[in-house]
């Protein structure tokens, strides 16, 4: 369905986010044609370009990024006509005047902080100094949103001054994957699961978002962040609050947003036993992850295992077991609720063995199985196997499902529709670091160092070890 004509302006324009993710999503948009004549882009960055300059930066970031999806030939020259070049200083006054004469009133308009958190303020403050901060416009922020906890709130504060929480769109790209969304539908939209969604019957839940990436050039940001703040912190948090919360009354922003926040408040603090940090090893000509960055003696994660409690009452002595990390074995990120055994075996103890497990992959062969107990075929008397009712979302759906938009689609068509269910609350992201902080903060002053493994392996022997130890055993990571 088209959208009213708008205006999105690109701050960081011509930055790495803005080619391989922002632009490529916003031509597919285009593309499927959701965006009506009078639509706006504009880039805003430091190099001195003219319009002519960046439609021609832009084509070639589609050429490089965009993997020709769906896109007919001419639509890069009719989607450059919609865009334009201004030239800017987010902390001088060099362009603000241009920019601004370019808004029209009565439309709505995005503006897209594709730039460093350093930076937040100071576009807040000249969007309201030349009088862009109105009522139709919204802000979009992306990670990081601080380090801990008092740098989120202090750049909570600096959008606040200048814009209310219903226009701040906090990116958690995570959000907008097509199956995410989907463990809201599997959760709310069966009568299957919900009534076993709880201690009573669920045994554990493990979470795994699995790398074969390593930092690559991203070293001197990622040894900053490691592991936990650049995934759990945001990501793996974002997939447990929706997995563990309760049903919000309405697929609202508010009703969402309200729920996942209470399990982010219920999360207990973890014990240094309970968390196995570690860091690659170089493979063959592959660099390891102390060739990425300047301090060779870094003790930064870029694997982290952990075994979360939630504190309440559907939750109460169900553990979560996260991990997530690069340069593993497979890139495979999957949610598996393993659900507890029958409370008696009629076929004896062996059989008391079995376990159902609910396992939603979310990337990639995107699908849900759920293994299921049942007789093995043959004479040989009740002997009982696992067998998983497997559903891939491509066979079940046909070919259309492959051809779903992506994260940043979504996300950006919603902040255009005012839709904020998708993004993350100050609350919530301020409640995240309240518990990431103390977690960390142990390590440093403990000066715990992560433990070395091999490049595509599941990550430190340790972190099986955490589960073996509680009778419990990781899913294989695999494609
Ligand atoms: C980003 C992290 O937010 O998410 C990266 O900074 C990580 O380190 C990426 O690789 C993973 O996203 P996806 O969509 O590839 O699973």
């Amino acid at each position: 369905i088209p959208v009213d004509p708008f205006d999105l302006v690109i701050f960081g324009g011509t930055g790495d986010l803005a080619r391989r993710k922002i632009l490529p999503a916003l031509f597919r948009r285009f593309c499927a044609g959701q965006m009506q004549e009078g639509t706006r882009i504009i880039g805003a960055a430091r190099a001195e370009m003219d319009d002519v300059d960046y439609r021609a930066f832009v084509a070639e970031a589609l050429i490089e990024f965009n993997d020709g999806h769906g896109c007919e030939e001419g639509t890069i020259a009719a989607f450059q006509r919609i865009l334009s070049y201004v030239t800017l200083d987010a902390l001088g006054e060099n362009g603000w005047a241009d920019l601004a004469a370019k808004m029209h009133d009565g439309r709505v308009r995005a503006f897209y902080f594709s730039v460093g958190p350093s930076l937040f303020g100071a576009l807040a403050e000249k969007l309201h100094e030349h009088g862009m901060a109105d009522s139709d416009t919204r802000i979009v922020v992306e990670k990081p949103f601080g380090r801990d906890l008092s740098t989120a709130k202090a750049l909570n504060r600096a959008l606040a001054d200048h814009f209310d929480e219903g226009q701040i769109y906090r990116i958690d790209h995570y959000l907008g994957k097509e199956t995410v969304q989907n463990l809201m539908a599997i959760r709310f939209g069966n009568m299957l699961f919900e009534p076993l969604w709880n201690s009573q019957y669920v045994d554990h839940i493990q979470i795994t978002v699995a790398e074969t990436v390593g930092v690559g050039g991203r070293g001197e940001y990622y040894d900053r962040s490691g592991a936990m703040r650049d995934m759990v912190q945001n990501h793996l948090m974002q997939l447990l609050c929706l997995i563990a919360m309760e049903p919000p009354a309405k697929f609202e922003p508010d009703s969402v947003r309200d729920e996942k926040l209470k399990v982010i408040r219920a999360l207990d603090e973890v014990l240094p036993d309970q968390i196995v940090r570690g860091q690659y090893l170089a493979e063959g000509d592959k660099p390891g992850y102390l060739d990425h960055v300047e301090t060779t003696d870094s003790t930064t994660e870029s694997f982290i295992a952990l075994k979360v409690h939630i504190s309440n009452w559907r939750w109460a002595g169900t553990p979560f077991y996260l991990r997530t990390g690069k340069r593993l074995k497979a890139r495979s990120s999957e949610i598996a609720v393993v659900f507890k055994a029958t409370p008696h075996s009629i076929f004896g103890p062996e059989a008391g063995r079995h376990r159902n497990i609910l396992t939603i992959r979310l990337q990639p062969n995107e699908g849900i199985d759920l293994d299921v107990t049942i007789k093995e075929p043959g004479p040989g008397g009740m002997r009982l196997i696992d067998v998983p009712l497997d559903m891939t979302f491509t066979e079940a759906l046909g070919p259309d499902a492959e051809d779903v938009a992506d994260a940043y689609e979504r996300l950006i068509m919603d902040v255009v529709r005012g839709n904020q269910t998708l993004f993350m609350r100050g609350d919530e992201v301020e409640a995240a670091w309240a518990w990431t902080d103390p977690i960390i903060a142990g390590w440093e002053t403990r000066g715990d160092d992560p433990i070395a493994y091999e490049s595509g392996s599941s990550g430190p022997e340790e972190a099986l070890a955490l589960m073996h130890r509680d009778g419990r055993k990781w899913r294989e990571v695999r494609a």
